[in-house]
């Protein structure tokens, strides 16, 4: 049986970190880290991300903004509140919640975001950074699986790790982590031939592809670690993963749970990486 690896607990560990950080930085500096996060539109689970992330701050002593536009708002009105974060000296991270609606430029509007405030690291500068090895800001998302994994004691160096799935945000990033940590890495994707085959090679098995229970145990080798980044609501309303909980429990080493895995680690991350900008 596979040892779980609790998303919730570490995170909540290094939130308890992060406060204490931020309480000797409020007695040094006399300011908060502060947070703006930007919404445009109504789309449900984005409110709730941006709730949760609103909620996080407050509990780790940050100062925190939330902007919430209407639906039709204008690219330039926009820009424009972009440009005034930029220059708020009491907000050191922005983070424009995404998706966006269908009219608004996506790349427009992350390519205007401060690098140096850009705790999403979705800006080109960082992802060049972060391709160079030399970074400030991580993605959220693959920055809180590596911390899953250096907490639970698994060092990816010399490890086979297999990624599936190659999104700018989760895939990509990984990949680049892993191979940092002296992983050999793989990307696999939908044209991958014989993605069992590769997948059953991995020590370290990295899944975000967003298909409920896409991994079964025939992908899996045994005493693999299994990182579960995905997050599907099932017909019932249930959330799961894209692996398999049950089918490959019994055989890896370690596993991730869906919920309460790598999800909780996500705005971990982003009050890491607004900790981080405001001390730059
Ligand atoms: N939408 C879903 N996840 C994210 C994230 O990590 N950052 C932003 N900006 N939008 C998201």
């Amino acid at each position: 049986m596979a040892m779980r690896i609790d998303g919730k607990a570490i995170s909540a560990q290094i939130r308890e970190e992060i406060k204490e950080a931020t309480a000797a930085f409020v007695a040094e500096k006399g300011y908060a880290p502060g947070l703006a996060v930007v919404i445009v539109g109504e789309d449900p689970a984005s409110q709730v991300y941006v709730r949760n992330k609103a909620l996080a701050c407050e509990q780790v002593g940050f100062y925190s903004e939330v902007h919430r536009l209407p639906a039709q708002t204008k690219q330039e009105e926009l820009n424009a509140l972009v440009d005034r974060l930029n220059a708020d000296e009491k907000i050191h991270g922005i983070l424009v919640q995404l998706p966006l609606p269908k009219h608004l430029d996506e790349t427009e509007v992350l390519l205007r975001i401060d690098p140096s405030k850009d705790v999403d690291a979705f800006h080109p500068y960082n992802v060049g950074k972060i391709m160079i090895g030399d970074y400030d800001f991580l993605p959220c998302t693959p920055a809180g699986v590596m911390a899953l994994l250096e907490r639970s004691g698994i060092d990816p160096a010399g490890k086979n790790c297999v990624v599936i799935g190659r999104s700018n945000i989760v895939g990509k990033p990984m990949a680049m982590l892993l191979l940092h940590a002296n992983g050999t890495v793989t990307i696999c994707h939908s044209r991958t031939k014989n993605l069992a085959e590769v997948t059953r090679e991995a020590d370290i098995l990295v899944v975000a592809i967003g298909r409920a229970d896409f991994v079964g145990a025939d992908m899996v080798k045994p005493g693999a670690v299994v990182i579960d980044v995905g997050m599907n609501r099932r017909e019932d309303g249930k959330l799961t993963g894209d692996v398999n909980f049950e089918e490959v429990e019994p055989i890896a080493s370690a596993i991730t749970p869906v919920p309460g895995g790598v999800g909780p680690m996500t705005i971990t991350m982003l009050l890491q990486n607004t900790l981080t900008a405001a001390k730059k």
